[in-house]
C-alpha cells in the first residue's frame, strides 16, 4: 500500500491531483484513515507490533504529500513568473505631464516682477489672529469687515478666537514687528471670507505689497504700482488713476484703477480710458501706511512712513488671461486649463 501511495503522489500532476490523492489515503474513508480504524479492534500484543508501522505509514504519506505540494506551487510559480515578463526597456507614450496652475504661475511672475524692483517675498499663517488680521490694523470693533458674514472664525486657545485670514495686511504687522525697517516686501498668499458666487470664492489669491522707510510719498507708490503694471501686462501704454477711498490701515487711501480699451467687444488693459474707446477698471487698493498701523508695530511714525497695496491675485489672472468666471481656477478641470494653455 505504501508503494502505492507514494507512487501515486509522485505522479500527482496538479494540486487537484494531489489533493484527490490525500483523500483517497487520509480522507474519512481513506485507506490509511481505515487501517487506523482497525487498531482498536485488536489485542493489545497485536496493536504493539502493528500500530508503529500504521502510524509510520501514515506519517511517510503525510510527508511526501507536503513534499509533492511545495514542488508543485514552486513550479506554478515559476512559471507565473516566466510568463508574465516585462520588457523595461520599451518605450512609454502619451504619459500626461503637470503643469503650474495659472494662479501659482501669475503668483511666481509677481515675485519676480517685485524682485527686479527689491521687493522680498514675505510669508505668514493663513489661521491669524484677531490682533494680527484686524486690531493692529486700525479696525475697530464696530467695523463691518469684523461682521460674521464675512469673516469665517475658529475656536482658538485661551478665550483668543482666531480667524482665517481676510486678508494678506496681517503679513504687514507681521513683517513690521520682526524686521527693522527699511522694509520693501511683497506678500501673495490664500485669503478667506465666506461669500460664493460667480466673482466670489471662499478662498481666494491676494498679494500685499509694503515698503516702509524715511520720506515715502504717494509719489513713490504711484511710480511703484505704474511701474508693477506695465511689466505685469507687458505694455507701456499703462495709464493709472489713484481715486480717494477708504481703508482703516492706510490715510490717505487711492483705489487704483487702470485704464482699458474695447477690443472686439472686449476690454482690453490698456489706454488712457477715456469714455468714448473705453474705460477705468479697478485693480488695487493702496494708501500710505496709516501712523496708528506703524505705532501697533513698535515703530515710530514720525521716523518712519510708507505705502501699502494689495490686490486680488485670481483678477490680476483673469484681466491677463482673459478669462471670465473665477469659479473655474478651483475646478481643476483640465479642458479650461488646455483652453487656457495652462496644461500639456
Ligand atoms: N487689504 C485690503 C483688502 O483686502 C487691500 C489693501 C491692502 C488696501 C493694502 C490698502 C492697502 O481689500
Amino acid at each position: 500500500l505504501k508503494t502505492d501511495l507514494l507512487a501515486a503522489i509522485d505522479a500527482a500532476s496538479g494540486v487537484d491531483a494531489l489533493e484527490a490523492v490525500r483523500v483517497h489515503a487520509l480522507g474519512k474513508q481513506g485507506a490509511v484513515t481505515g487501517l487506523l480504524k482497525t487498531l482498536g479492534g485488536m489485542s493489545p500484543e497485536e496493536r504493539q507490533e502493528t500500530g508503529p508501522r500504521i502510524h509510520g505509514l501514515r506519517e511517510a504519506v503525510t510527508e511526501a504529500i507536503a513534499a509533492r505540494k511545495a514542488a508543485l506551487e514552486g513550479a506554478a510559480l515559476e512559471a507565473k513568473l516566466a510568463s508574465e515578463t516585462l520588457d523595461m526597456t520599451l518605450p512609454v507614450d502619451g504619459v500626461p505631464a503637470g503643469t503650474v496652475h495659472p494662479i501659482s504661475q501669475v503668483m511666481d511672475e509677481l515675485a519676480e516682477i517685485f524682485a527686479d524692483m527689491g521687493f522680498a517675498v514675505a510669508t505668514g499663517p493663513e489661521i491669524e489672529d484677531d490682533w494680527h488680521n484686524f486690531t493692529a490694523l486700525n479696525i475697530p470693533e464696530t467695523h463691518p469687515a469684523r461682521a460674521m458674514h464675512d469673516t469665517f472664525y475658529l475656536a482658538g486657545e485661551h478665550d483668543r478666537p482666531m480667524v482665517l485670514r481676510t486678508h494678506t495686511s496681517p503679513v504687514q504687522i507681521r513683517t513690521m514687528t520682526s524686521t527693522p525697517p527699511p522694509i520693501r516686501i511683497i506678500a501673495p498668499g490664500r485669503v478667506y471670507r465666506s461669500d460664493s458666487d460667480a466673482t466670489h470664492t471662499p478662498m481666494f489669491h491676494q498679494i500685499e505689497g509694503l515698503v516702509i522707510d524715511k520720506g515715502i510719498t504717494l509719489g513713490h507708490l504711484k511710480w511703484t504700482l505704474e511701474t508693477f503694471l506695465k511689466a505685469y501686462f507687458e505694455r507701456d501704454d499703462i495709464v493709472l488713476r489713484l481715486r480717494p477711498s477708504y481703508f482703516p490701515f492706510t490715510e490717505p487711501s487711492a483705489e487704483v484703477d487702470v485704464g482699458f480699451t474695447w477690443k472686439n467687444g472686449k476690454r482690453e488693459i490698456g489706454g488712457s480710458g477715456d469714455a468714448e474707446n473705453g474705460g477705468w477698471m479697478e485693480v488695487l487698493g493702496s494708501g500710505m501706511v496709516h501712523r496708528r498701523v506703524i505705532e501697533a508695530c513698535g515703530l515710530d511714525p514720525d521716523e518712519w512712513q510708507g505705502f501699502a497695496f494689495g490686490t486680488g491675485v485670481d483678477r490680476l489672472a483673469m484681466l491677463k488671461y482673459g478669462m471670465d468666471d473665477l469659479r473655474a481656477f478651483f475646478d481643476g478641470d483640465l479642458r479650461w486649463l488646455k483652453h487656457y494653455g495652462f496644461s500639456a
